[in-house]
């Protein structure tokens, strides 16, 4: 199958190219290659390369400066969103998008499922959301992915930041209210390509399986660093000052996902200890004071 996908050089993309290169003819394009906030470029995109599925993993992530930089946040996560759907459905193409936890405020005690309302609290959920109006209103040729807590070999993530900040430092202090689930780009791109053969249409949720805090998680990256003489300590978000407000709780439920491939995702923290062996062979990692 011909694929475009959008976004290949971010954190995602760069993932989703590699799980469908193997089976399908890849074209990727970022930000050097076409602009997703102008119509033009997008509908140019899918008439030239004449794509059977168009891939979305572009957009605009960073969440706090969402809050000052609201115009571009918008134009990518939710214009652009609109340009490419349009593009896709006067195509007859079919386009994966992704999604946020973010799209809900954080204040339910049992994980989200799709048809949940949604209230987002935040600049970039809002924007995120904006953009899945525009994708539902346009066309039922989507699969729409939800997802939360992504980290990658590509690019900066929480996951580069705690290792970094405890190689620089050997102290971290990292939020322990806020509950969510820490997924494996390489992951999501596998689960990507399977809604892809199922053929699966519609909203799904996600991530690698179980939810943990911040903190949790920032411990499990110590340990499997080996690096548990770091000094950390838990905070609560309040102490932090951030532009964005986050939501205490956005774990997704995965019902959907399952009953469409008949399969479940790892848990997050197999997942994370495959992701570690795999970037310590690549990178050489070691923790300090080791040979
Ligand atoms: N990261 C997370 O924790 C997370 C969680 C939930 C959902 N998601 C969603 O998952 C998707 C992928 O996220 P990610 O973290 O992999 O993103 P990312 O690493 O920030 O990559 C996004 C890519 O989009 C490109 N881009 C931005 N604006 C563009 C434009 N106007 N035209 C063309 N390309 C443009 C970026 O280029 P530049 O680098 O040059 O800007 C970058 O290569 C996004 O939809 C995101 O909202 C992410």
């Amino acid at each position: 199958m011909k694929v475009l996908l959008l976004g290949h050089k971010g954190m995602l993309g760069n993932d989703l190219m590699a799980q469908f290169r193997h089976r399908h003819d890849v074209i990727g394009m970022d930000r050097e290659e076409i602009d997703i906030t102008r119509a033009s470029e997008c509908r140019r995109a899918v008439a030239e390369t004449e794509p059977q599925l168009v891939i979305n993993a572009a957009g605009y992530t960073n969440v706090d400066a969402c809050e000052t930089a609201k115009e571009e946040c918008f134009a990518v996560n939710a214009e652009a969103v609109k340009n490419i759907a349009q593009a896709c459905r006067d195509g007859n193409v079919p386009m994966i998008h992704y999604s946020t936890d973010y799209v809900f405020d954080g204040n339910a005690n049992h994980p989200y499922a799709e048809e949940d309302p949604c209230n987002p609290i935040n600049t970039y959920g809002a924007s995120k959301l904006a953009g899945e109006h525009h994708l539902k209103r346009l066309t039922d040729n989507f699969i729409l992915i939800r997802t939360a807590w992504l980290y990658g070999a590509k690019g900066k993530n929480f996951v580069s930041a705690i290792l970094d900040r405890a190689r620089e430092t050997g102290k971290l202090t990292v939020v322990d209210d806020q509950m969510g689930s820490p997924t494996c780009t390489r992951d999501l791109a596998a689960a990507t390509e399977l809604l892809v053969d199922k053929n699966a249409r519609g909203i799904f949720h996600v991530t690698n399986r179980g939810c943990c805090t911040w903190y949790d998680f920032a411990r499990k990256i110590l340990k499997e660093a080996r690096m548990e003489q770091v000094e950390l300590s838990p905070m609560k978000t309040s102490e932090l000052q951030r532009a964005a407000r986050r939501p205490a709780y956005s774990v997704l439920g995965m019902h959907k996902f399952v009953a469409a491939t008949g399969k479940t995702m790892q848990p997050w923290q197999l997942a994370f200890s495959d992701y570690y062996s795999f970037i310590a062979s690549r990178t050489c990692l070691s923790p300090p004071g080791t040979a």
